[in-house]
C-alpha cells in the first residue's frame, strides 16, 4: 500500500508548471519529476545523434539506452543524462523546437509514460508535464490544471530567456508559445488535456506564493483523507 500521494499538475507551456512543481516538492519533501525535460532530452539526443524523428526503430533504441537522473542540489535542480549534466543544452529554444515534433511520437511517448510510472508509483512524487493526470497516473490522488493567458505565458518565457542571456523577442516568442500550444493540444497520443478531476488553477494574476498556498491546501485536504 503506498503511503504517500501522487501529485499530478498539468498545463501549457510557461502557465509556471516547473517553478510551482520544484517549490511545491520541496515544501512537502516529495521527489519533483519534470516531465518536459525528459522529452526535452530525447530531442537533444536525437538531435546530437542526427536520429530522425520519423525513423520509430532509432528512436526506440535511443530511449532505451536514456539514463536520466534529477539531481536536487541547496540551489537548483540538474537534469543528467547519461552521466552529463544537460539542464542548459535543453532549454536553447532549437531543442524547444524539435521536442514539440519527438514528443508526438508514439513509440517515444510510450517509452517516457512508463519511465515515469515506473519513477512515480510508490508515491511521494509531484509529476509535471501536459498528460499526467490523463494518461499517466489517472488515478493520481491530487491533479491540478494550471493555465495563465497566452500573452501572460509569453511575456514569461520572454524573460526566462533573456535572463539566461539568450536573445529573443517578445512577440516572437508568443508566436512560439502559441504553435507548441497547438501542436500539444492536437497530437494524436498524449495530447495536452485537462483531466475531468483536476482543480484548475489560472496563474495569470497570482504571485507563485498565492500558487503555492492555494496547492498546500488542497494537498493538505487529500493527504488527511489518504491517511484515514
Ligand atoms: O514543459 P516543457 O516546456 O519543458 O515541455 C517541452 C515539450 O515537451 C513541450 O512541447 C510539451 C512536451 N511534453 C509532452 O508532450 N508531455 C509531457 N508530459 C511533458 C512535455
Amino acid at each position: 500500500m503506498r503511503k504517500e500521494l501522487i501529485v499530478a499538475i498539468d498545463g501549457p507551456s510557461g502557465a509556471g508548471k516547473s517553478t510551482l512543481s520544484k517549490a511545491l516538492a520541496r515544501k512537502i519533501g516529495y521527489i519533483n519529476i519534470d516531465t518536459g525535460a525528459m522529452y526535452r532530452s530525447v530531442a537533444l539526443l536525437a538531435d546530437r545523434q542526427r536520429v530522425n524523428v520519423a525513423d520509430e526503430k532509432a528512436l526506440r533504441q535511443l530511449c532505451s539506452n536514456l539514463r536520466i537522473e534529477f539531481v536536487r542540489d541547496a540551489e537548483q535542480e540538474r537534469v543528467i543524462v547519461n552521466g552529463e549534466d544537460v539542464s542548459m543544452a535543453i532549454r536553447t529554444p532549437e531543442v524547444s523546437l524539435l521536442t514539440t515534433k519527438v514528443a508526438a511520437s508514439r513509440v517515444v511517448r510510450e517509452a517516457m509514460v512508463d519511465l515515469q510510472r515506473r519513477m512515480g508509483q510508490s508515491g511521494g512524487v509531484v509529476l509535471e508535464g501536459r498528460d499526467i493526470g490523463t494518461v499517466v497516473f489517472p488515478q493520481a490522488e491530487v491533479k491540478f490544471f494550471l493555465s495563465a493567458t497566452v500573452e501572460e505565458r509569453g511575456r514569461r518565457r520572454y524573460d526566462e530567456l533573456l535572463a539566461r542571456g539568450m536573445a529573443v523577442d517578445l512577440q516572437q516568442t508568443i508566436i512560439e508559445i502559441k504553435a507548441r500550444d497547438a501542436a500539444d493540444s492536437a497530437r494524436e497520443h498524449g495530447p495536452l488535456r485537462r483531466a475531468d478531476d483536476a482543480a484548475d488553477i489560472d496563474s495569470t494574476k497570482l504571485t507563485i506564493d498565492e500558487v503555492l498556498a492555494e496547492m498546500l491546501k488542497i494537498i493538505a485536504e487529500r493527504r488527511q483523507a489518504f491517511s484515514e
